[in-house]
């Protein structure tokens, strides 16, 4: 009993110690993935015409792991801002946060997809504060807490102001994924600060997609 205590115990070991060499691989072996993934979009129909629906269904499921991988990995990418004594604030779904620090000051602007509105009118509000002024919390239309807004399903865009949207066909992930368009929203949203008097020069800028 003992030695099928230790022989399972050595295996274990062993199954521990293959994933943690494949994980020192990870980027060796899938750097082609990007490459594959969008020939395999060039494919369109022609890639699953001889699938059996297993093989499509355990496929979809592969991308829904890998998506909520790399969905938590870019909603990162605003972590470790100064002052690091506000909170996280919540990225919107189907929009995203434009973030910066200007004279220990964070702010962030939310922004919603084309096709969505904010739930609340807030077109001269452009952006919600955090600093030491604010008691290190958000400012923000919803009470006590961290979301600064929310994007509802809409067919016209009236609550907000005409930037704090991305335009049609350029949603947050699409602007992420360019550094010209992320560098344009960018640049309007710091030209909103300077408008406002906050004119110093922005730190730890950042774009997160909801
Ligand atoms: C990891 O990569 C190295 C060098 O490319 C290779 O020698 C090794 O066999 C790989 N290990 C695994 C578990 O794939
Ligand atoms: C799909 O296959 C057909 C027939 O082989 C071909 O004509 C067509 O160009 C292919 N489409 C794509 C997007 O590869
Ligand atoms: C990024 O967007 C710009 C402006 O739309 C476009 O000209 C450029 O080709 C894009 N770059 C990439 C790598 O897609």
């Amino acid at each position: 009993m003992a030695l099928q205590g230790i022989f399972t115990f050595f295996c274990s070991l062993a199954v521990l110690s293959s994933s943690a060499a494949l994980l020192q691989n990870c980027s060796s072996q899938t750097q082609h993935l990007s490459a594959e993934l969008e020939v395999a979009i060039e494919c369109g129909e022609n890639l699953t015409s001889g699938w059996s629906t297993q093989r499509t269904a355990a496929l979809l499921l592969s991308l829904r792991d890998l998506t909520d991988t790399l969905h938590k990995h870019q909603l990162q990418e605003c972590r470790g801002a100064e002052p690091n004594k506000c909170p996280e604030a919540k990225v919107p779904h189907h929009g995203g946060l434009a973030c910066v620090t200007v004279a220990k000051k964070r702010y962030c602007k939310p922004l919603c997809s084309h096709g969505y509105d904010f739930a609340f009118i807030r077109r001269s509000r452009l952006y919600e504060e955090c600093s030491k002024q604010t008691g290190f919390r958000w400012q923000t239309q919803y009470v006590g807490g961290n979301k600064l807004a929310v994007c509802n399903e809409s067919p016209i865009q009236v609550s907000g102001a005409s930037s704090a949207y991305f335009p049609e066909n350029q949603d947050c992930l699409k602007t992420k994924s360019n550094s010209t368009l992320q560098s344009a929203i960018m640049g309007v949203f710091v030209t909103e600060l300077r408008n406002q008097g906050i004119q110093d020069s922005p730190e730890f800028a950042c774009l997160v997609c909801g």
